[in-house]
């Protein structure tokens, strides 16, 4: 990990930025060295953490969407400091109002779903006309501490997104469209891939 990356993984830990977690990074890592995808859409870019990975290792151009222009610039200045800013556009706003724009005429190899979690299904039929056949959406986060898959109670402040995280869930594992793989470590992460 160089320094830059390893510099926003302490300054998350001290000001609670939610950055993917490590077993999420390794997925992501494989990932890009199994498919080497060209073109990636990020929902959630957060201070450029995830894109970072991203870009060192592929070749790829990444388009990536925050709706929190602070942690956008912290972003910028990120790719900046690893002479990665060539290869990402940077989108500012609510994903479900700009995506349709930002995904216009183009088609992904690679999809990564990291904003918020309440929304991972709408997001993904928005993206998924623009997703090439046999290419990738990784989602993160998806078992949320447990919660998703298991029988415990629910806290009243989480109901909302596990009641969503499950929708989202039982959708892609019953298309016909999608293959799925559930992987447990982290937090649940899902990697979807178009038929
Ligand atoms: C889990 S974090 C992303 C982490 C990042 N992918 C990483 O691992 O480095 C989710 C991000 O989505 C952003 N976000 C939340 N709601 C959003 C929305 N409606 N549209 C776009 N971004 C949103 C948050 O501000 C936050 O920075």
């Amino acid at each position: 990990m160089n320094s830059t990356l390893q510099g926003i993984r302490d300054l998350a830990q001290i000001e609670f930025l939610p950055i993917l977690s490590q077993e999420c990074e390794k997925v992501l890592i494989e990932l890009m060295q199994k498919y080497k995808p060209k073109s990636i859409l990020e929902i959630g870019t957060c201070v450029g953490y995830s894109s970072s990975i991203m870009l060192l290792n592929s070749e790829a151009i990444v388009d990536t969407i925050e709706i929190d222009e602070e942690r956008q610039n912290v972003a910028k200045s990120v790719w900046v400091a690893q002479n990665l800013q060539d290869r990402v556009n940077a989108y500012l706003g609510d994903a479900n109002e700009i995506l349709k724009d930002v995904i216009k005429d183009k088609q992904y190899d690679f999809v990564f779903l990291d904003g918020p979690k309440s929304r991972y299904l709408e997001h993904l039929n928005l993206v998924l006309p623009n997703v090439k056949e046999g290419g990738i959406i990784l989602a993160d986060d998806v078992l949320f501490f447990g919660l998703v898959k298991g029988e415990e109670h629910v806290a009243h402040k989480h109901r909302t997104i596990v009641r969503h995280l499950r929708e989202f869930l039982s959708d892609i594992e019953n298309r016909d469209d999608l293959d799925v793989e559930l992987i447990k470590e982290g937090n649940g992460i899902a990697i979807i891939r178009k038929k």
